[in-house]
């Protein structure tokens, strides 16, 4: 399987992503052109023995200089203490401006180490390398980086562009099952949320994606891109209303997510069951019928993502949509649906209705 090179287009700062099949294989010779200075591979005791030893000694190989920094894992530790070691070990090593930064992760390392390079020393380059699938498809393209507070999820951070992302699928062969299916989740939500076409192969083809199948997995990631690089594209910084859609389901996740504790439920399960929130929200608006409601959380069923939220009280989940950064002038902002691939955002919708629909949700079987 060949490798497919995209861009996201933003003037000066316009990068490729390539996604292919053992990528990593040839990982020097993929960055080289960006790479002229230290390298610092920054992962996690989980992924570094699997892809950041043979990553490092193939750069080494190379004649790349470069040194390791090797996080503990996990949602609960994307927070200051753990952003802090790396500019420890960043500042212990004498790293300059020139240094570049190589995520090799998840979305936690991702979203990190963009943080730390945009702030160490007033911003240095990195490379995003996504070994999840959720990664690979959205938190790795696009420059959102942040850590979480723990008074909100992902509340301090920077927009900040990657350099390169390179996606080797090959990677996914490792990634355990619930946290693929967590990734399923971002890819259902391109489709619900911004594009019919891509939502009907999903459709078509959920059971391929269930089973890793190559083509369709390659696919499903390539077109998760496409379609993210092209919304970035246009809305960069989330300030023309755009980019606010890639939040599909998110605004109820993430208070699903800060309510519960991080990393009690994944974000891909958090997603998934605030899609069919806003779904079935979107429904008793009277935006969509009945019909285009049970499609949608038919695909989401099967992928046996949570359909129904944790059971956490109304008001608690209210208070922590309060804090969603799509919010203005304390209006709670959602994303609703006026048709599979149209959604809009909504700042209108009246804090007592949101309130109400969360007391009083519809029956889900699971
Ligand atoms: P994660 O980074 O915690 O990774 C999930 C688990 O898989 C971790 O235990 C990780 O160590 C492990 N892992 C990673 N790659 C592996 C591999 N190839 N084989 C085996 N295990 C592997 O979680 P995630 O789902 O990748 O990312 C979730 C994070 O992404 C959240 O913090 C979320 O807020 C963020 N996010 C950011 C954006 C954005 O635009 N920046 C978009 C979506 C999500
Ligand atoms: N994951 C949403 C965004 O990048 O805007």
């Amino acid at each position: 399987m060949s490798a497919v090179t995209l861009q996201v287009q933003l003037g000066a700062r316009t990068y490729e992503i390539v996604i292919g099949d053992g990528l990593l294989n040839d990982i020097s010779n993929i960055i080289q052109g960006s790479v002229d200075a230290q390298i610092v591979v920054v992962s996690n005791i989980l992924v570094y023995p699997l892809y950041g030893v043979p990553l490092e000694a193939a750069l080494r190989k190379a004649g790349m200089r470069v040194f390791s920094i090797v996080l503990p894992d996990g949602e609960v530790n994307k927070d200051w203490p753990t952003l802090d070691k790396i500019f420890d070990s960043l500042l212990e090593n004498a790293c300059d401006r020139k240094t570049m930064l190589i995520a090799l992760g998840g979305g936690v390392i991702g979203d990190m180490v963009g943080f730390a390079a945009a702030i160490y020393q007033r911003g240095i380059p990195f490379i995003q390398i996504p070994t999840t699938l959720l990664a690979q498809v959205d938190s790795s393209v696009g420059g959102k980086t942040a850590i979480n507070h723990r008074l909100g999820k992902n509340m301090v951070g920077a927009f900040y562009q990657p350099r390169r992302v390179v996606i080797d699928i090959a990677t996914l062969a490792s990634l355990p099952e619930r946290e693929y299916r967590s990734g399923l989740a971002e890819i259902i939500k391109y489709g619900v949320a911004l594009d019919a076409d891509f939502y009907n192969w999903i459709e078509q083809n959920i059971d391929l994606l269930l089973q890793r199948e190559p083509a369709a997995l390659m696919y499903a990631i390539r077109r998760s891109c496409e379609i993210k690089a092209s919304v970035v594209g246009d809305d960069e910084y989330e300030t023309k209303g755009g980019r606010a859609l890639l939040n599909f389901g998110h605004t109820f996740g993430h208070a699903i997510e800060s309510a519960l504790g991080y990393g009690v439920w994944l974000h891909g399960e958090a997603v998934a069951s605030g899609m069919v929130m806003a779904t079935n929200f979107s429904c008793a608006m009277g935006r969509i019928d009945l019909k285009t409601t049970e499609r949608i959380i038919d695909v989401i069923k099967r992928t046996g993502l949570p359909l129904r939220p944790p059971d956490i009280p109304a008001d608690v989940m209210l208070m922590h949509m309060s804090r969603d950064k799509k919010n203005e002038n304390g209006d709670i902002h959602l994303i609703l649906l006026d048709a599979i691939g149209a959604s809009s955002l909504d700042g209108t919708v009246k804090r007592d209705a949101i309130h109400n629909y969360l007391a009083n949700l519809p029956n889900i079987n699971q």
